[in-house]
């Protein structure tokens, strides 16, 4: 019986992690759940699973999560301390990343430090503090597997080589609804039609990502750090089908592929059973329809936001901290009507380039980082005309 502690377990990842663990009864325990303020779908989760420790955002969600469920025998907590009690529980053998944005670094950064598994969905996290997380992996034995399905598919196809073997990580990209509309006029792009995704049904934080392809150069700094191939040998491939969902291109000039439908159950289970394969109760690929396949280069004048995550790794220390710091301000603006679609990728490049990277050697230097990099988005966007801070907006991350 492996014993999890989920982050993020109200959400699309989440929910997708407990029906696996629905699945497979025998196999799973949950020892922990962290959410936001989703408190409906969360007691629903509590009354169901019976974890030992629950954290919320805050205490009104927890006086909430109260009414509405029994919480006696189950230890309650808030805030991202209360998140990192439920990554690092002792009970938990795996703690599964599926927050949303930078609010899942400690937790992760914690749970990897215990020697947990983590099974991670959160790629912010690692887009942060890449190289730190690694460390302490590699000093404490934890595995980190990957839930993202680009990054199970390299994961898959590497099957153990290391970066020598490897010409070319090729990760896919579905391109998102904006794939061929005129580029004239994404400024006039609404948040119903980003939140649009053609192939995959996710939260609207990652959806806004796929639209601006920034999810995709996120992907490249999450490949960067957890197949240690630097950012030259990393490629990306537009592949509206997301059938293929990422490809491996060896030294020998082979190249393997994953293909599955796309569910992101496939994914998730591989990572929650690694090593092992289990029989899963998802439908298969059907090839006896004739199927037809694009593959093709991404257009970087349409989706600078994919530049920006190469110019990022480019500048090093914390400059990948600052782009997701922006970009994550940014997006919010956009959500919430505050800002243009185009304002995404300029916020981004204006926070890049405003300021040093100083080097990441710590983990206070990474959310030192986040700051700053989020009050100079919100001065970037301020300037556009859309800087009102939002109520409820997330508080800085602590240690
Ligand atoms: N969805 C996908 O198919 C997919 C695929 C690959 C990778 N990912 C990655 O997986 C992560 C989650 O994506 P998602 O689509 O599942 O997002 P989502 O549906 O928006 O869910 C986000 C989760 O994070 C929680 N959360 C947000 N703010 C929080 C806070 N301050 N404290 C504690 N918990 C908080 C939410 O809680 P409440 O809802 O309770 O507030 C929810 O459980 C992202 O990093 C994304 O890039 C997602």
């Amino acid at each position: 019986m492996k014993g999890l502690a989920i982050l993020g377990s109200t959400g699309s990842i989440g929910t997708n992690v407990l029906r696996i663990v629905d699945a497979f009864p025998d196999r799973f325990g949950v020892v922990g759940l962290a959410a936001g303020r989703n408190v409906e779908r969360l007691a629903e989760q509590v009354a169901r699973h019976r974890p030992r420790v629950v954290s919320v955002a805050d205490e009104d969600s927890l006086g909430q999560l109260g009414r509405l469920v029994d919480l006696s025998g189950v230890t309650t907590r808030v805030g991202v301390g209360g998140m990192v009690e439920v990554a690092t529980h002792g009970d938990a053998d795996m703690a599964v990343a599926a927050a949303v944005g930078a609010v899942g670094l400690v937790p992760t950064y914690r749970a990897l430090e215990a020697g947990k598994d983590v099974a991670l969905a959160n790629k912010e996290t690692l887009v942060m503090a890449g190289e730190l997380m690694l460390a302490r992996a590699a000093e404490t034995g934890a595995r980190l597997l990957p839930i993202d399905s680009e990054h199970c598919a390299l994961h898959q196809c590497l099957d153990g080589r290391g970066p020598d073997e490897v010409r070319r990580l090729l990760l896919t990209a579905s391109g998102g609804p904006f794939r061929n509309r005129p580029r004239e006029t994404f400024d006039r792009i609404t948040r119903e039609e980003a939140l649009a995704h053609p192939t995959w049904k996710m939260g609207p934080k990652i959806t806004i990502d796929s639209a601006t392809m920034m999810n995709k150069g996120l992907e490249v700094i999450e490949a960067r750090w957890l197949f240690g191939v630097s950012p030259d040998r990393i490629q990306v491939v537009i592949h509206p089908q997301s059938v293929i969902h990422s490809m491996v291109e060896f030294v020998d000039g082979t190249v393997l592929a994953q293909v599955s439908v796309t569910d992101m159950r496939v994914p998730i289970q591989y990572a929650l059973s690694y090593p092992e394969r289990w029989d899963a109760a998802i439908g298969g690929m059907d090839f006896s329809k004739a199927m037809h396949l694009e593959l093709g280069p991404p257009d970087l004048a349409r989706f600078p936001c994919l530049g920006h995550a190469y110019r990022a790794l480019e500048l090093g220390g914390t400059a990948a901290a600052a782009l997701n710091a922006a970009n994550e301000v940014a997006v919010a603006a956009f959500l919430e009507d505050r800002a243009p679609f185009a304002a995404i990728p300029q916020t981004i490049q204006e926070v890049l380039e405003a300021d040093a990277h100083p080097a990441a050697r710590t983990l206070e230097d990474v959310t030192e980082a986040d700051r700053r990099a989020r009050e100079r988005a919100r001065e970037v966007l301020a300037r556009r005309g859309g800087a009102r801070t939002r109520p409820g907006a997330p508080a800085p991350l602590s240690l």
